[in-house]
């Protein structure tokens, strides 16, 4: 079937596909897709054998299936996807998403790769943060880095979203305005971050289990994490002349919390100019969100409560002790996943970027 005949035009919902679903990630999208107006699930797709039913897997998601006629996964064919879907959501490991990619994009089906595989420019860069070898490297031009606030143009035209890290999401929304301005030294930049257990997906490993990470709070991947030269590469291609100016990356100490899910990070800056007060740091934020509908610039503190299930992000920054603070909370399965996911796929399939979301 030409993809002008095919099935998506008998239906008034556009048709996609969520090729991982039986993970976290997938989980919530099917979540959010299930109250999506104009969306459907037409294909849920496992590598597992036999290829489990979604509705069994997780039992709550049985009246959420957003269209799906049976919750039944079908094996991952990227032919049999692009006859039915327009665009996928890959939520799978790093390396499962660039061995689907090229047959999918080649077929012509947009993907929201959920994974890291697209997200560095620079290979070599993800080899040496990721341990492994990239193997599409050729297809890493074509893709756009999905931080919507500020590629949000570049999603549009897109075929391939790399939809960001968790924890640079965070990051990048909070300390961009104030690099633009030109208000914080860039090379002083420390990445405080905190994230629930959520964060390291539904496989089980020994320091997820619950009596080790239960009232329990420890500091991981010090000044080493995978994120950072995530986080440095979206401060120096969007963080203006200061950006650029980024030396090394930016110190990030990630934390283990003993939560489901969310993301708190409390970054520290030196000013850059003299005199900087709450006041600027505030306004400047502040004139930077203004218009977006899922970041919210807070005169107080935010806490994950404030933000868990939904796919806003708060932010807050003052001056204290001559140093800038900025703390910022979302949700990783939501607004540093999922929820940013849908965000741009909204955005690759013409319609409202808020669609489904608010
Ligand atoms: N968790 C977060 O907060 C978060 C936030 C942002 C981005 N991400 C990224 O999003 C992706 C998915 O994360 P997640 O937390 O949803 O992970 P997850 O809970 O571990 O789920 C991974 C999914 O991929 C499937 N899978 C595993 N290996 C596969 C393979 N070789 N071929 C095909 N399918 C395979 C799994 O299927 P089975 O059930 O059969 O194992 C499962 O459906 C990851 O790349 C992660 O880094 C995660």
């Amino acid at each position: 079937m030409s993809k002008s005949s095919a099935s998506w035009r008998s239906s008034d919902r556009i048709p996609v596909a969520v090729v991982g679903p039986t993970g976290y990630t997938g989980l919530e999208l099917i979540e959010i897709l299930g109250r999506h107006p104009t969306i459907r699930i037409d294909y849920l797709a496992s590598a597992r054998v036999p290829t489990p039913r979604i509705d069994q897997e997780f039992p709550r998601l049985a009246h959420r299936l957003a269209g799906h006629p049976t919750g039944e996964c079908e094996p991952i064919d990227a032919a049999k996807i692009a006859v039915r879907c327009r665009l996928v959501f890959l939520c799978l490991p790093h390396e499962a998403a660039m061995e689907h990619t090229p047959a999918l994009l080649a077929r012509g089906v947009k993907v929201v790769d959920l994974s890291a595989a697209y997200r560095l420019r620079d290979s070599a860069t993800y080899e040496r943060a990721y341990g492994h070898t990239h193997t599409d490297a050729a297809g890493l031009p074509r893709s756009v880095y999905g931080l919507t606030e500020w590629f949000r143009d570049e999603v549009r035209g897109c075929d391939l979203c790399a939809n960001p890290g968790c924890y640079p999401t965070a990051a990048a929304i909070a300390l961009l305005p104030l690099l633009r301005a030109g208000l914080i030294d860039p090379s002083s930049i420390i990445i405080n971050a905190a994230s629930g257990v959520s964060g390291a997906g539904r496989a089980p490993k020994p320091n997820l289990h619950y009596p080790e990470a239960n009232e329990n709070f420890s500091a991981y991947g010090i000044g080493v994490h995978r994120h950072q030269p995530e986080i440095a590469q979206t401060l120096r291609l969007k963080g203006g002349d200061f950006g650029a100016a980024l030396g090394g990356e930016p110190l990030f100490v990630p934390h283990l919390l003993p939560l489901e899910r969310g993301i708190l990070e409390t970054i520290y800056a030196a000013p850059a100019t003299a005199g900087l007060d709450t006041l600027a740091v505030q306004s400047c934020l502040k004139a930077a969100y203004e218009r977006e509908p899922f970041v919210v610039v807070r005169d107080d503190a935010p806490t994950l409560r404030d933000v868990q299930r939904t796919n806003m992000l708060h932010v807050n920054g003052r001056v204290v002790n001559g140093r800038v603070v900025l703390v910022a909370a979302e949700d990783n399965l939501v607004k540093g996943a999922s929820g940013q996911a849908v965000q741009n796929a909204n955005l690759m399939l013409g319609l409202d970027e808020t669609c489904g979301l608010l």
